[in-house]
């Protein structure tokens, strides 16, 4: 990964980075405390002005340009003209920061061709058919983290099924033994904090040493877990490089993680927050597939999708954006956008949702999205079959949220039940 300290970025397909890398994962700095639990309210002002337009950023003279509108969100992230190929973007350029290249350079940092052909090497894994045979294990899973809940107190769904729900299921995807999975954990957060750039580098190199090791044993001992389905697609049949494997493999145990985490709390909070369609999700389960689509458009776990950078001088929602200058999508604010969702503050899990970009769009739409949506159509279901009188344990005021680079979600959620 190259590109200077200012613009090269950390995480998943950055490159925009401030000073000492605020910016590392390729997303503006952390929000201010008062703005993390909150950021609908500025998205609003925001949308007030052109629906794309300049920002000034971190760095001297650097300048960004933001995408609040829906249509000019889902036109930017289905535009060719910009790139989300950081290594060729930064080329040649000095930096501070180390991060891993698997990190740096991962899948959802490449353009077509590359871009195709590795995604290509994933999407069987997320078909809905392949999600339908991961159900039973989900359920299973959820299950046992539900029956450590002690009846009549308070319990954090964050700390569980939340947190754990997801890595559990990612690592029995990619076949990562059970006893390395605290340590997969740590390394997601790491990696999503706005910690030191310096712990962020360190978890990248972390992770990426373990899964080379972990692709060296599995050579040794093949199994049937995705992870052997990539090797067997570089050992047989040459479709992608050793470090293309290693960084396929960690790109998926990473981004399935604190994604799923915060999309879990907030769906559930927001759940919390209006009772009646609580009370009416509980008396019509079946209702419940159809209503993720609203929740995860409502408060989106990922705030703002990864800088892209025009290759060429390009015009965006009427906005003139010079070539180099990179381009951040405000999910959050899209799915908030009045021109697209009538009463964009209000949840209405009967509306039609189904195009909010929560999950992104084009070619880099996230990839593991029907495992997301099952995951969490499941741990949503049993938490309310099991405990019809969940309700939150403290004012939604007092709740702290994670000041996170990318994704937007919450430290603890207590609950009674
Ligand atoms: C509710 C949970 C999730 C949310 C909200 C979410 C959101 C996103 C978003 C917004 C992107 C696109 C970023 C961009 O274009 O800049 C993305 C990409 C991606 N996501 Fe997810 N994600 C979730 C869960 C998962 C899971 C469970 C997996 C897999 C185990 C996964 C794997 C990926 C991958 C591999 C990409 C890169 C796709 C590409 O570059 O083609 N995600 N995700």
């Amino acid at each position: 990964m190259t590109g200077t300290a200012d613009e090269r970025g950390g995480g998943y397909g950055t490159g925009a980075s401030g000073e000492g890398c605020p910016r590392a994962h390729g997303i503006p700095d952390p929000p201010a405390p008062e703005e993390a639990g909150d950021p609908y309210a500025g998205y609003a002002a925001a949308r007030e002005g052109p629906a794309v337009r300049a920002v000034p950023a971190g760095a001297a003279g650097r300048v960004d340009h933001l995408v609040t509108g829906y249509a000019e969100a889902r036109a930017a992230l289905a535009d060719p003209r910009l790139s989300k190929d950081t290594t060729t973007f930064f080329a040649g350029k000095d930096s501070r920061r180390r991060l891993h290249p698997a990190v740096s350079a991962s899948m959802l940092a490449t353009d077509p061709p590359r871009h195709t052909r590795l995604r290509r090497l994933v999407t069987g894994a997320f078909t809905t058919g392949a999600v339908r045979e991961l159900r039973p294990y989900i359920t299973r899973v959820t299950h046992g983290l539900l029956d450590g809940w002690p009846a009549g107190r308070t319990v954090d769904f964050v700390a569980g099924p939340a947190e754990p729900l997801p890595v559990i299921v990612v690592c029995e995807l990619l076949g990562v033994p059970e006893a390395d999975r605290p340590a997969v954990r740590r390394w997601s957060a790491d990696l999503f904090a706005a910690g030191a750039p310096d712990a962020v580098d360190a978890a990248s190199h972390a992770v990426a040493d373990y899964m080379a090791d972990l692709v060296a044993a599995r050579r040794l001992a093949p199994g049937h877990s995705l992870l052997d389905r990539l090797i067997a697609a570089r050992d047989a049949e040459g479709r992608l490089t050793e470090e293309e494997l290693v960084s396929l493999a960690v790109l998926l145990l990473i981004t399935g993680h604190e994604t799923a985490t915060h999309a879990l709390g907030n769906a559930l909070l927001a759940l919390l927050r209006h009772p009646v369609e609580l009370r009416r999700l509980r008396a019509h389960p079946e209702a419940l597939p159809a209503a993720l689509d609203e929740l995860l458009r409502f408060d989106s776990a990922v705030g703002t999708a990864t800088f892209r950078y025009a290759l060429r001088d390009l015009t965006l929602g009427g906005t003139e954006i010079p070539a180099g200058s990179p381009v951040l999508v405000a999910l959050g604010a899209a799915n908030r956008d009045p021109a697209r969702f009538p009463d964009p503050d209000l949840l209405d899990p009967a509306r039609d949702a189904s195009g909010h970009l929560a999950f992104g769009h084009g070619i880099h739409r996230c990839a593991g999205a029907p495992l997301a949506v099952a995951e969490l159509e499941i741990a949503l279901r049993a938490v309310l079959e099991r405990h019809p009188g969940i309700r939150l344990a403290v004012p939604a005021g007092r709740l702290e949220w994670r000041r996170t680079r990318l994704v937007r979600g919450l430290v603890a959620l207590p609950v009674r039940v």
